[in-house]
């Protein structure tokens, strides 16, 4: 116990009324910190760490922690706490976005820094086109072009991806590594959650042969991949990087918009 709280108690048992000693007691409280039983204890979370259930007031995805929000286990979703109404269609990019921005963000110059070492080579993405409001997802291997801050990919002529992106060029893309049930490891997740657009460069173009030999994109000789090939080039405009290793106080979700400097808070 606290020197103020014994004083209080001190003070409260001096004048013996029961009622004014659970005064006391209240004022002594700290406002912030929770006391030991307070809340629901609703176990482990990811990474191991109990999350406690504090509830608090029905908030909309567009309602973000002040600074004076009270502490809670990491690894808790705001959800958990809160009766959150969801107005926007895309229901999971609000509910990022409200991690997001209750927590800090790095500079778009260091998540980018994050993602380029993130996607060091030739790196396998789930690739999602769409047509006809059907969406495709397939496996892809990417590489990153640092400066132009695009990606460039390979395919197979005549591939159902490549028909839906020269019908419609936007694209969402995920690569993503960390702890699974069957491969184990330390339980620590990343991944990069590209939204964007493709488009298909075919063999004629000049630019398929400078990439293809940029980027080694090919596993086949040059000569048989311009008859087997198409480039996709693809230019990311808003990148969701996920890391639970960025340390205190920073949220797991940081965005990157391309064109954009430094923190942005919006
Ligand atoms: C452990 C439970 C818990 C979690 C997790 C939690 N909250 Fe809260 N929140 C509360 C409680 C309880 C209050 C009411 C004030 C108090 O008692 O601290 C509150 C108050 C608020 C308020 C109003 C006061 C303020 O600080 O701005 C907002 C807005 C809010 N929360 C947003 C969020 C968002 C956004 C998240 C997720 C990033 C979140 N909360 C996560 C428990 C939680």
């Amino acid at each position: 116990m606290n020197k103020r709280k014994s004083l209080l108690i001190g003070i409260a048992a001096a004048v013996a009324v029961p009622f004014a000693l659970g005064a006391a007691l209240q004022a002594a409280e700290p406002a912030k910190a929770p006391k030991a039983a307070e809340g629901i204890n609703v176990g482990g979370g990811e990474q191991g760490i109990d999350g406690v259930i504090i509830p608090g007031p029905p908030i909309t995805a567009n309602d973000f922690m002040s600074k004076k929000h009270r502490d809670f286990p990491k690894g808790m979703t705001c959800a958990e706490c809160h009766d959150v109404t969801f107005s926007t269609v895309d229901t999971v990019a609000s509910a990022t976005r409200q991690m997001a921005r209750s927590s800090m963000q790095l500079s778009q110059e260091e998540i980018w820094a994050k993602i380029v070492e993130f996607l060091p080579g030739r790196e396998r993405f789930a690739l999602t086109t769409a047509i006809d409001n059907k969406p495709l997802a397939t496996t892809v291997d990417m590489v990153l072009d640092k400066e132009e801050k695009v990606l460039y990919v390979v395919s197979e002529v005549g591939t159902e991806k490549l028909l839906q992106i020269r019908k419609n060029p936007y694209i969402s893309a995920v690569h993503f590594a960390g702890w699974t049930l069957a491969e184990g490891g330390p339980k620590l997740w990343r991944s990069t959650q590209i939204n964007g657009t493709a488009e298909v460069i075919p063999s004629s173009d000049p630019r398929f042969s400078v990439a293809v030999d940029k980027y080694n994109l090919v596993r086949v000789t040059k000569e048989r991949s311009v008859r087997r090939f198409d480039l996709i080039r693809i230019q990311p405009e808003q990148i969701w990087y996920f890391d639970t290793t960025l340390g205190e106080g920073y949220a797991v979700y940081q965005l990157w918009q391309r064109g954009r400097t430094g923190v942005i808070a919006d």
